[in-house]
């Protein structure tokens, strides 16, 4: 039977990429990544791709005149790679309805809190947790969701928590949370959800 095919779309250094390439054939077994695009076409993220050989692409959100045509361009190589599932790996491009409702259920992004603490707009990066640590709460983590038209708004699918401890810096927090976390949980909801378009597939098939 063979593997969903999936997109990353990332911005920045690219762990989360990272952990979902370590995991092919291993915590990712049915589901292929046959794609990697940034908004950023100095993202870190490009060299993991090109060294696993996975096809790369950059497309620079400012050189786009407007979000319609960016995400037409976006489109356009998802449907040119058969793309199956679209996962956001630290993709800091908001998506808009028009977009996301193409793809119900079918993209899946990483945020660095349990969510409802510490998300939507203006929630990133180092943002969340300079929150967490500015709230005073004692336990973080990671939430995996799908993506609709509100920013961090989807069906979450999967959650894991991360103690934060006293002396903890943002970057600290950052980290652990990444480790405990997101690097283990995204490549679980990839292989999830390939799992249901696997099974999809060969029901379509056998109907067909
Ligand atoms: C991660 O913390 C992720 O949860 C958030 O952006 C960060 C991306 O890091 N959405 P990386 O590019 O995967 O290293």
């Amino acid at each position: 039977m063979s593997a969903a095919r999936i997109a990353v779309l990332v911005s920045g250094g690219g762990t989360n990429l990272q952990a979902l390439l370590d995991a092919q054939g291993k915590a990712l077994q049915s589901g292929r990544i046959v794609l990697v695009v940034s908004d950023n076409e100095n993202a870190y993220a490009l060299r993991r791709a090109e060294a696993a050989n996975v096809p790369a692409r950059a497309l620079a959100r400012k050189g786009f005149p407007s979000q319609e045509a960016f995400e037409a361009a976006l489109r356009a190589e998802l449907d040119a790679a058969k793309a199956d599932l679209i996962v956001l790996a630290g993709f800091l491009t908001i998506l808009s309805q028009d977009f996301t409702a193409r793809w119900p259920r079918r993209i899946l992004n990483i945020h660095p809190s349990l969510i409802p603490a510490f998300c939507g707009k203006g929630f990133y990066g180092l943002h969340v947790h300079e929150a967490a640590l500015a709230r005073g709460v004692k336990v973080t983590g990671a939430t995996v969701h799908f993506v609709n038209e509100i920013p961090d708004g989807g069906e979450i699918v999967l959650q894991k928590a991360v103690d934060v401890l006293p002396g903890d810096t943002p970057e600290l927090l950052q980290r652990r949370v990444m480790e405990q976390a997101e690097w283990l949980l995204l490549p679980q909801a990839a292989e999830l959800v390939s799992q249901t378009i696997v099974k999809e597939r060969a029901t379509n098939d056998r109907f067909s």
